[in-house]
């Protein structure tokens, strides 16, 4: 288990999962190592009829940075990706249960993509969302390029993933892509709030609902797997890799 991400129990509300990313002084960059931790509490949470509902927090102005970029660097050194993030993108896509996140400040990559798995997002209206993949020279991946332009419309899934605009908050409300803004102070107590709220549901209906509301995974998994392809081709490039060494180099 990594101790760059904390795995606990809502004191108030045992039902309720919290996957705390603790690696702020890396922005919470995502290692193997987190990732790992993060499907193995998924997965948990699937077969373990005392967790409810699972929720994703980061830290005081920052949700995460994405993918640690000295993991992308090594990756495009010959070293591999390895398997931990395609199984943590697995577990998103497979969770049996509902999914919250409470977002306060950036949200970058997969820090942003994520929350695309999230059934409800409350984010501080400081917050940004960001997926600069092209600009390092990598495509979209978590399932977005199919997720984001049918929950946000072509255009604003473009300007997101392709171009790498960055959306405030308000802009991320409006996309579809979160539920609700609110102040920094609020986003913890409202996040916990919301997903106690869901825990206390009839769990075998809302398990249907939200079947139903998300439709097929299938397809979301063949949308992964596809998008991995290219980004495992994407990091072994040229581009990709004098884009990370001008990242690690600054
Ligand atoms: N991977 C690895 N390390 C990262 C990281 C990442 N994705 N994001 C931030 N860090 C590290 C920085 O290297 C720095 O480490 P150091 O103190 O050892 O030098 C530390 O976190 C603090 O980051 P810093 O850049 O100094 O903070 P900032 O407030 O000036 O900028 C960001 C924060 C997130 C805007 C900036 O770090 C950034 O652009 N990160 C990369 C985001 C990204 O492209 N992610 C991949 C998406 S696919």
């Amino acid at each position: 288990m990594s101790d760059s991400i904390i795995i606990a129990r809502s004191a108030e509300h045992p039902a309720v999962q919290i996957i705390r990313f603790n690696r702020m002084e890396k922005k919470n960059a995502f290692t193997r190592a987190m990732y790992r931790t993060m499907t193995d509490a998924l997965n948990a949470a699937n077969s373990d009829a005392g967790i409810r509902v699972t929720v994703f927090l980061g830290g005081e102005g920052c949700f995460s940075a994405g993918n640690d970029i000295g993991d992308f660097l090594a990756a495009a050194m010959g070293g591999g990706m390895g398997q931990e993030l395609i199984d943590f993108l697995y577990a998103l896509a497979n969770a049996g249960k509902p999914l919250v996140s409470g977002v306060d400040g950036l949200a970058i990559g997969i820090g942003t993509t994520l929350n695309l798995h999230c059934d409800l997002t409350i984010a501080s209206d400081r917050s940004q969302f960001r997926t600069p993949f092209v600009d390092l020279a990598l495509v979209p991946e978590a399932g977005s390029s199919l997720i984001a332009p049918r929950i946000m419309g072509y255009q604003r899934a473009f300007a997101m993933l392709a171009a790498g605009e960055a959306f405030t908050a308000e802009d991320a409300r409006q996309a579809g892509l979160i539920w609700k803004v609110t102040a920094p102070e609020e986003v913890e107590s409202q996040t916990l709030a919301t997903a106690a709220k869901l825990a206390a549901k009839p769990p075998e209906a809302l398990r249907l609902a939200r079947d139903l509301i998300r439709g097929p995974r299938e397809e979301v998994i063949t949308r992964i797997d596809e998008e991995a392809r290219h980004f495992a081709a994407r990091l072994k490039s040229a581009e990709a890799r004098a884009a990370f060494e001008a990242f690690m180099r600054r």
